[in-house]
């Protein structure tokens, strides 16, 4: 149903090697597929359960993270939602597109199907999902890191995206870093235009696939209205990045260890992933914080204002987390 659209054949063996592994951009077909056209979008947006769309505004400047604001989609139909990320300021995320409708796991198993065929380096792959992005002509995704592995395919628009070196704690903190996978901070990160000088960028046009390395910071300007789906899951090798951050964040630093190692191969890594699995069964480490209290919002998208967004009276919970 997509294995031609998806194009993977006609990708070299060595571009398959470099799968989330190396910054790389590659061709597809996927935009001229009858799922993604402007109509099934919005017939998408129309039928998916709000809780499943994450709806932001922020402010078109990449330094104002803090700018980043909830906003409440309330019952917007799919057309007027649409309109709102094409004249608006919005970022909208419709999560687990694979929960909701069978072609999307199918495009999911056909992907990576394909990819391991070439020889993608997915020992262990599991927990594939598949998000779909709208977002608005200069709205930004500010500097973050995400805590898996993900494929961003460009569907529709150019945007430019920055990716910065992995693993390096001139680019993110050691501290922070564990924090994102402790799950007790955001992946937004302090951000300054001096870091662009280590980044590969590219302006992303549809047809184009891209990936970097797993945890490498990034950042995406928008130049017009896009649409993106992008396609994350878990391997046996970031699952072991996770949980060997995880260790450090809950049990080195509590032994006073203050630049725990990061090594994620070797005897040493193996054991401190195999105590940090062991001791997380009896101890079950979470945050003390719950997110869920900052994303009380008094903002409400509504199509018949000019800047699609309104006050409420009172803070409310956006529809995707009540
Ligand atoms: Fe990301």
């Amino acid at each position: 149903m997509f294995t031609d659209h998806l194009s993977i054949d006609t990708w070299s063996d060595e571009l398959c090697t470099k799968f989330n592994q190396e910054f790389s951009v590659a061709k597809h077909k996927l935009h001229e597929h009858d799922q993604f056209s402007k109509a099934s979008i919005i017939d998408l947006l129309d039928n998916l359960p709000k809780k499943q769309i994450q709806c932001y505004t922020m402010v078109a400047d990449a330094t104002n993270k803090d700018s980043i604001k909830a906003v409440d989609p309330d019952e917007a139909s799919g057309a007027e939602l649409y309109e709102a990320a094409e004249a608006g300021m919005f970022w909208f995320n419709l999560k687990r597109l694979e929960t909701f409708d069978d072609s999307y796991q199918q495009l999911l198993d056909e992907m990576f199907d394909q990819l391991a065929s070439k020889g993608a380096p997915l020992a262990g792959l599991h927990e594939l999902s598949c998000d779909m992005l709208l977002t608005s002509p200069g709205a930004h995704t500010h500097y973050h890191i995400d805590r898996g592995p993900s494929a961003l395919w460009h569907l529709v628009g150019s945007k430019k995206l920055w990716v910065y070196p992995s693993m390096d704690f001139d680019y993110i903190s050691q501290e922070n870093m564990e924090a994102i996978f402790a799950g007790k901070m955001l992946e937004y990160l302090p951000y300054s235009e001096q870091l662009d000088e280590g980044s590969n960028s590219c302006v992303l046009q549809p047809g184009e696939v891209v990936w970097w390395d797993n945890s490498a910071p990034h950042r995406v300007e928008n130049n017009e209205m896009c649409v993106s789906i992008n396609c994350s899951y878990k391997t046996r090798a970031s699952v072991k990045r996770f949980n060997i951050q995880r260790a450090n964040h809950y049990m080195m630093r509590n032994m006073k260890i203050s630049k725990p190692g990061i090594a994620e191969s070797g005897l040493s890594a193996d054991l401190k992933e195999f105590a940090y699995r062991a001791s997380n069964r009896f101890l079950n480490y979470k945050p003390d914080n719950n997110f869920r209290d900052d994303y009380a919002t008094t903002l409400v998208l509504d199509a018949s204002t000019p800047s699609y967004i309104v006050q409420s009276e009172s803070p409310r919970m956006p529809a995707f987390l009540r």
